[in-house]
């Protein structure tokens, strides 16, 4: 009785188990068959593909587009305008502004992209000018389209590539090689002709900042320049930069009896001897080593042998500086060691005086007031109440200091210029302590008129240079007139040591590889004594200026890659090095790109040869270099693309033959003997930088 009990509750059980299986199956069924019926209606809804679609390439998520003014936008150009070239107007398509990068995964299920693209006739200016635009079509790293470089009104060119098997495809704008000014290029009726999936648009890949540069050894490393000038019988200040644990000890040997070294600190002061040459060995000795190095001094009339190095305040801190910022930007520059490695000037720029007025630029009314007194002397702002000592505290580090001025009645901020006290302020400047002057051109056009001739341009700076020369102080002049009247060829001529080739390089940050082309074409003007100035490293946390407010500081766009090709670059040309970041957030990332002494070296090459720069049969790819002293070469491998690279340097491009040592600079390592060429996989935006040395 129990057991026949046990089966029938057995059979019961079995039964409502097998019931509620069959029924499980059935709702999940159904459930299923819901969410297909669901999903298939979304589908349709949206107009996606399943299988085989053709995707309109406005209907991406356009916000992943990077570019170089304002944003993509769909069926529009890109200040908002109907999509429109050469009176053609399109009502599909995508508005963007050179240089524009649209990025698309495939996942190699795509089989054709077709298309037309050209300027939008909106980026013509009233005089009748507008953009020029060059397009390309790259996929997976190969450029699979090419067009010809189109102005507005050119009609828009057709593309069609065949994607098959590729997995990224990139839709590049860039400027026709005038600039980025009007750029306004549109791709139209695109479409991607899917196998199947989807196309997605994707942001640039995301990079780790790792610091390449070794930390510094405890054991003594002198660095810096190995040569440098100064003017018989003005007064001589040299901190040795020394890397190395410390207390640290210093020795000079055959330094001129005018001058001497303070052994702890390493600062050479006194008064410069006459004319002519001295060599100097320069020892440093800690408790972990001992090294020497041989320091040329060069008595005469050339300053800057080698390329200035130091900080400037006016991307990080713009018109909200103040003497305390500075000042603190001095320790700093002792504190991280930057001034171990050659970092020398510590530089004020705009605001320090008083504006006359509050304007656009100058909102801060603590900054305006007398800009001179009853004799005509410059009245610093009340941020600055004691230049003399700004400059004295600098010089008690064994750095030197710098200031900023216009040759225009005021500056770009409407503080006071120069126009009118050229005499007086040089003479103001020198007995302030000052070592280094920025001349600016802001309002000087009212002087000089919308469009001076070659002698107006170079008169305010040939003014300013012979004062400056005639004080007993060594000044270094830097102009900043943007590159007017190419610059470059009578810099020098006005007794300027750098100046600027083009305008702020804020606005151009992600164009660096280009506008260091720009200055690798200007080498033959680059050397002892006069630097092309391609304006400032922009690296770490720097501001940024939009419209007439300046932006406080903040991480830099730049991509870790690109902040190294920034530092490789101007080491290479070689250009002026000054950091014009917030000192105060410097970190090790940063340091280590600003404080690699063998980078700097190259930078410091007495030689001070300009890099050349050979082309390389990928168009994206390059190489710059530059001849050093000791017989080497600093190789640059560079790759503007947007996909990661293998760059080759033969030893034919090099005119070189035979074994050579290859060193990567970066890393500081040794990376063996090559006979015939060297490789490396370089980033997307990236530099490599190698010195190569003959073995005997
Ligand atoms: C600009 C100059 C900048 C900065 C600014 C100050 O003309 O290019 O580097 O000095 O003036 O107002």
């Amino acid at each position: 009785m129990k057991t026949d009990k046990i089966i029938e509750i057995e059979f019961v059980r079995r039964m409502s188990f097998r019931v509620i299986r069959t029924l499980f199956f059935w709702i999940n069924n159904r459930v299923s068959m819901i969410r297909y019926i669901w999903l298939m209606t979304v589908l349709a809804v949206l107009n996606l593909p399943v299988r085989g679609e053709s995707v309109a390439l406005s209907s991406l998520d356009l916000t992943q587009i990077s570019q170089g003014w304002g944003q993509a936008k769909k069926n529009l150009s890109c200040t908002g305008g109907k999509l429109l070239i050469a009176g053609e107007e399109f009502e599909d398509g995508v508005g963007t502004h050179a240089y524009s990068v649209i990025r698309i995964d495939l996942d190699g299920r795509a089989d054709r992209f077709r298309a037309r693209c050209g300027v939008d006739d909106g980026s013509k200016n009233p005089q009748g000018k507008g953009g020029t635009v060059a397009f390309r079509v790259i996929g997976d790293g190969r450029t699979l389209w090419k067009g010809s470089v189109m102005s507005v009104g050119d009609r828009a060119q057709h593309v069609d590539v065949d994607l098959k098997e590729i997995r990224q495809l990139l839709l590049i704008a860039s400027d026709g090689g005038d600039g980025l000014n009007s750029d306004h290029a549109n791709w139209v009726e695109a479409r991607l002709e899917m196998a199947s999936g989807l196309p997605r648009m994707v942001p640039p890949p995301q990079e780790q900042a790792i610091r390449l540069t070794p930390k510094p050894g405890p054991e003594p490393r002198i660095n810096g320049p190995k040569i440098y000038g100064a003017r018989p019988g003005n007064p001589f200040l040299y901190r040795v930069p020394c890397t190395g644990s410390h207390p640290m000890t210093f020795v000079a040997n055959g330094l001129p009896v005018s001058l001497r070294l303070d052994p702890d600190s390493g600062i050479i002061t006194g008064t410069t001897p006459a004319g002519g040459e001295y060599d100097v060995i320069l020892t440093a000795k800690n408790n972990a080593g001992q090294t020497q190095r041989a320091f040329k001094i060069v008595a005469g009339d050339t300053l800057a042998l080698t390329p200035p190095m130091g900080y400037n305040h006016w991307y990080a801190h713009f018109n909200r500086i103040k003497d305390a910022m500075m000042r603190q930007a001095a320790d700093i520059m002792i504190s991280s060691g930057m001034a171990d490695v050659g970092y020398q000037f510590v530089n004020v720029d705009d605001c320090w005086m008083n504006a006359a007025g509050v304007s656009r630029y100058m909102t801060d009314e603590t900054r305006v007031g007398p800009t001179r007194d009853e004799n005509g002397n410059i009245v610093p702002n009340r941020h600055f109440p004691d230049m003399k000592g700004l400059a004295d505290y600098i010089h008690a580090k064994g750095l030197k200091a710098g200031l900023y001025t216009s040759p225009g009645v005021s500056t770009c901020t409407g503080c006071a210029g120069s126009y009118g006290h050229e005499v007086q302020d040089a003479q103001q400047f020198a007995r302030w302590g000052f070592d280094f002057l920025k001349y600016d051109w802001c309002s000087y056009s009212r002087v000089a008129g919308r469009d001076p001739d070659l002698d107006a341009m170079m008169t305010p700076y040939r003014l300013m240079g012979e004062e400056l020369k005639k004080q007993k102080r060594d000044i270094v002049l830097n102009l900043c007139q943007y590159g007017m009247g190419e610059v470059w060829k009578w810099g020098r001529m006005v007794e300027g040591h750098s100046w600027r080739t083009s305008g702020d390089l804020g606005f151009e940050l992600n164009r660096i590889l280009d506008i260091a082309l720009k200055n690798a074409a200007l080498g033959p003007w680059n050397g002892p004594g006069g630097w092309n100035d391609p304006d400032y490293l922009q690296i770490g946390w720097i501001g940024a200026q939009q419209g007439q407010t300046f932006q406080p500081p903040h991480p830099c766009p730049l991509t870790p890659a690109e902040q190294y090709s920034f530092m490789s670059l101007w080491c290479l040309l070689p250009a002026p090095l000054f950091y014009s970041g917030d000192m105060t957030r410097l970190d090790d990332f940063t340091i280590g790109i600003l404080c690699n002494p063998e980078m700097i070296e190259v930078n410091q090459d007495a030689l001070g040869k300009a890099a050349r720069v050979v082309r390389l049969e990928e168009e994206d790819t390059f190489l710059m270099i530059k001849e050093l002293e000791d017989g080497s070469q600093a190789v640059g491998l560079c790759n503007r693309g947007e996909c990661e690279f293998q760059v080759t340097a033969t030893w034919s491009q090099l005119s070189i033959t035979g074994r050579q040592s290859v060193r990567d600079l970066w890393r500081q390592q040794d990376l063996g003997v090559f006979t015939k060429a060297f490789s490396t996989i370089v980033p997307r935006h990236g530099v490599a930088v190698m010195k190569i040395t003959p073995l005997q």
